[in-house]
């Protein structure tokens, strides 16, 4: 491995590069990602099976079987029976692509059918459909502000939420994480101009919930409503799935509910949910829906029936919720940090040294254990880490073979470096 470089430089250092073409970047970032190519190998792993508890990575040497700690499909509906014989079915009806913008000839009776199930289990007037979380976040935020109009989010947020406040030219003010008393001084601060504060229920680097019960009325005693992404929330947590909303009961105070199919549906996709008054308008002025082909039929159907699974009983959440406690009081018995967490994304703290994360990552692969790294400029660069996603899935035997992984690869480094 030929890392001289790995300490001291990350890619926020080639923002901008040594070179006088856009196409191409300069000579420093390709001699950079050259000397760290044992790094960059580890990043857009390909996986030759689903995105299951036990699956395989394709590696150079064959297919490798690995525990996996790193899809986002919490409730394990990516591979269920139902959600892919409705897909299998919607493919045989309507074929592969939409083929059209929502606005002109994209929408079938399928997507009509998922807007109206996704209303009702938000128990919201209306729902409107996106390809992708990230296209979804960035056009509802865009076609709601305006510029001189402020954007108010927590300093965690994800970069979709961000980017959309910057497309529209809205201020974006950013209050301290979790900070309830931040927050009022921010909306104070900006008193007299249009304002919306957009939170993430549950974040998704560090593991902890949004702390919705101060922070909403925070923002409802401004007259300000409240927009919530619950991408890694939504299905996997509440009694009836909900989200984080229903889970500290805020739902009557959160003005447009928004929600990601990627993570707990086990498929792709977005949805917003909200009153008729804001989505009509919403619908319109979202570029990312009016330019852009909608979403596969097959898509549609099978995140229809993840829905119907998911919300059928609470039995895929308990599991969830179990198997993440499981996972996280064995990494503390074990001496590692998790952070925040409080939920079913369980970081594995490593501290600073992004020397020590990739290898640790390399040598967790070869034992079998894939696990996400996580660098700078995604978390603070004393805080370095792995990301475990745990899932509904996955056994008690899952587990134990990761921790027993974890305990062979990862403890004997960090007990090294603290003695
Ligand atoms: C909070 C949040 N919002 C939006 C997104 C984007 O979702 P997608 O991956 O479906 O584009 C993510 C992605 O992880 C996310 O964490």
């Amino acid at each position: 491995m030929n890392l001289q470089d790995i300490e001291k430089y990350d890619l926020g250092d080639f923002y901008h590069t040594d070179s006088d073409n856009p196409v191409y970047p300069g000579a420093d970032f390709t001699t950079w990602k050259a000397n760290m190519a044992s790094v960059f190998g580890l990043f857009e792993p390909s996986l030759a099976a689903g995105p299951a508890p036990r699956t395989q990575l394709a590696t150079r040497a064959g297919k490798q079987s690995v525990i996996n700690l790193t899809s986002y499909n919490y409730l394990g509906l990516a591979q269920h029976p139902e959600v892919v014989q409705a897909s299998i079915e919607a493919l045989k009806a309507f074929g592969t692509g939409a083929c059209g913008s929502p606005m002109l000839s994209g929408m079938t009776v399928l997507h009509r059918e998922l807007e109206s199930s996704l209303a009702s289990f938000a128990q919201r007037e209306q729902a409107l459909l996106f390809n992708s979380g990230n296209a979804g976040a960035i056009g509802m935020i865009s076609a709601m502000l305006r510029r001189g109009d402020v954007a108010v989010m927590d300093e965690h947020s994800h970069i979709c939420l961000i980017e959309g406040a910057k497309l529209c030219g809205a201020k974006l003010q950013m209050f301290a994480h979790n900070d309830a008393s931040d927050l009022d001084r921010i909306l104070e601060k900006n008193k007299g101009c249009r304002r919306v504060v957009i939170i993430e229920a549950l974040y998704s680097m560090h593991g902890d919930f949004a702390d919705l019960a101060s922070l909403v009325p925070v923002a409802r005693n401004h007259g300000v409503d409240v927009v919530l992404d619950e991408a890694h929330s939504i299905l996997a947590v509440g009694a009836n799935g909900r989200g984080a909303a229903e889970l500290y009961g805020v739902e009557g105070d959160v003005a447009l509910s928004y929600g990601t199919f990627s993570k707990a549906f086990g498929n792709i996709g977005a949805y917003l949910a909200g009153a008729d008054e804001a989505l009509d308008y919403i619908r319109f002025y979202a570029n990312t829906y009016v330019f852009s082909v909608a979403l596969p039929p097959a898509v549609v159907a099978g995140v229809k029936a993840a829905l119907e699974v998911a919300t059928r009983d609470n039995d895929l959440r308990v599991r969830l919720h179990d198997n993440a406690d499981y996972l996280r009081s064995a990494l503390h018995s074990l001496g590692i940090s998790t952070g925040s967490s409080n939920s079913h994304i369980v970081p594995i703290v490593l501290g600073s040294g992004r020397r020590l994360l990739y290898e640790l990552t390399h040598e967790l692969r070869e034992q079998g254990l894939f696990v996400a790294p996580v660098d700078y400029p995604s978390v603070p660069e004393d805080q370095l880490r792995f990301r475990a996603c745990v899932t509904s899935a996955h056994t008690k035997s899952d587990l134990d073979d990761a921790l027993n992984i974890i305990e062979d690869v990862v403890v004997p480094r960090l007990r090294a470096r603290a003695c």
